[in-house]
């Protein structure tokens, strides 16, 4: 069982009920919500080593604004928490903390919501520096917005019978102390964060397209990145197995590679404190040259699933990065292996693969290998006198054949590169898509050769 669950690290700061393995959910729906998924938060359950043994579902039309939930409800609860010998509470909506603690006395153990547990499992998979480091800025930052009277350490310290606050006083340096706290973390992650910049940067140098995987937690990820690196990280049927970001060279066909991440899984409403520490371990998202959005095939969330991943795609300015949908756990469902293509055009949409059978893998590969593969492109390149500094990336790329100067000052570049180089400079670079013709398109107008 989570050690966390009963109240270690930063929790600790708090004297509260600690909790045990045996868990109630309850699952409350208010009439706005979009999603409707008891299983899931089930799964985040048990993903934090509980085990669930009551569920309580409930519907209401507005939050209690001193227990959520409502008083018969707390007390229909706590007879079953009493039954059942139950140590925490686990409640599928964003409590507040003055609700959080309310319950947490009416109902005489510990209480989590949707946030706190999300958090804690998140501390448990943690690994790397880095990633401890986040998660601990994560639930501090959650815990300092929810500092409130009668929560705090001293409060029994002090010996306190029943409802003895702990006054301002004791508010303030617990504000402190955690402030100081966050400051701290904060500078080594700075330094953390200037490292694997430069691992960034040496990747880049290395000339290898970078290939991320992305999708709903529990999608596939790890045990299709385990296939095509053929590394026997395995992958655990737990939600969020992987919170630090791996890579690996993969081969592809036809001799070219690749640099391949597997990253954090999504999951709908995850937590905003964690989206911001996790801010620059998934900017390397928006850096990918590609993108593999692995889907659970037969999920039958698996439409909102995608949009989620969506959402959190565009929240982190990843959205234009071009993406391939990987439909995945195939062997589970009707349809076969391939390609899967859309639209009128038959635009390539993904690729339908078993990453635990292997079924469809080879297919995948290809059409990675031909969207980020040698075939070159030749384009007609315009700069202004002001972007120096991509004229010269182009030219230490090697991938300028000529250059002209017009009488206007314009500089046209006749480059050859890679596709995903060029979309690369679009996305990244900010190069104009106007500013970019294709030569066969051209009228036969010189540009002068050898200019370098
Ligand atoms: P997070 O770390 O939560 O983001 O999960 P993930 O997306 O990395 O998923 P992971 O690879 O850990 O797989 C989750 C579960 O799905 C494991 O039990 C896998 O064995 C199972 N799984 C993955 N791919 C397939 C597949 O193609 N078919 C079947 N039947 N199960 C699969």
């Amino acid at each position: 069982m989570a050690d966390r669950l009963r109240g270690s690290g930063p929790a600790d700061l708090f004297e509260r009920p600690s909790g045990g393995e045996r868990a109630l959910v309850v699952h409350v729906k208010l009439p706005g919500d979009a999603l409707d998924a008891p299983e899931e938060f089930e799964a985040l359950a048990e993903s934090a080593g509980a085990e669930v043994v009551e569920r309580v579902r409930h519907r209401r039309n507005l939050p209690d604004p001193r227990t959520f939930i409502g008083s018969g409800k707390v007390e229909e609860i706590a007879l079953r928490v009493a039954e059942q010998q139950v140590g925490l509470v686990l409640v599928d909506q964003p409590l507040s903390a003055v609700q959080e603690r309310n319950l947490e006395r009416d109902l005489g153990c510990r209480v989590l919501d949707r946030t706190g547990l999300i958090l804690d499992i998140f501390a448990q998979r943690a690994r790397s520096f880095e990633g401890r480091l986040q998660v601990e800025l994560a639930q501090l930052r959650h815990i300092s917005s929810r500092l409130v009277r009668g929560w705090s350490h001293l409060e029994r310290q002090k010996g306190g019978i029943g409802l003895r606050g702990p006054g301002e006083k004791q508010l303030e340096l617990d504000r402190r102390m955690i402030g100081g706290r966050i400051r701290q973390i904060e500078r080594r992650l700075c330094k953390v964060r200037r490292a694997r910049e430069e691992g960034r940067k040496s990747r880049r140098r290395r000339q290898l397209p970078v290939v991320v995987l992305v999708g709903y937690t529990n999608a596939g990820k790890t045990t299709l990145f385990r296939r095509l690196t053929a590394t026997d990280r395995a992958g655990e049927d737990r939600l969020f197995a992987t919170l630090d970001t791996s890579w690996r060279r993969v081969d592809l066909p036809g001799g070219a590679g690749a640099v391949l991440a597997d990253t954090v899984g999504f999951i709908s409403r995850l937590p905003h404190d964690l989206v911001e520490a996790f801010r620059s371990t998934l900017e390397e998202v928006a850096d990918a040259d590609l993108l593999l959005h692995v889907i659970d095939a037969g999920a039958e969330e698996r439409d909102h699933q995608i949009e989620q991943v969506e959402a959190v795609l565009t929240e982190i300015g990843a959205d234009a990065v071009p993406t391939l949908r990987v439909y995945n756990k195939i062997d589970l469902c009707e349809r076969g292996a391939g390609v899967v293509r859309s639209g009128a055009d038959g635009d390539l949409d993904g690729v339908r693969l078993s990453a635990v059978t292997g079924e469809g893998v080879e297919a995948l590969l290809e059409v990675v290998a031909e969207y980020l593969g040698p075939s070159r492109i030749r384009r007609l390149v315009r700069l202004s006198p002001a972007q120096g500094r991509l004229r010269a990336q182009l030219f230490r790329a090697g991938h300028v054949l000529a250059e002209h100067c017009t009488d206007g000052g314009t500089l046209e570049l006749d480059v050859e590169l890679p596709v995903h180089e060029l979309e690369r400079l679009h996305v990244r670079e900010g190069l104009a898509r106007e500013e970019v013709a294709d030569l066969a398109a051209l009228p036969p107008r010189s540009i002068q050769s050898g200019a370098r």
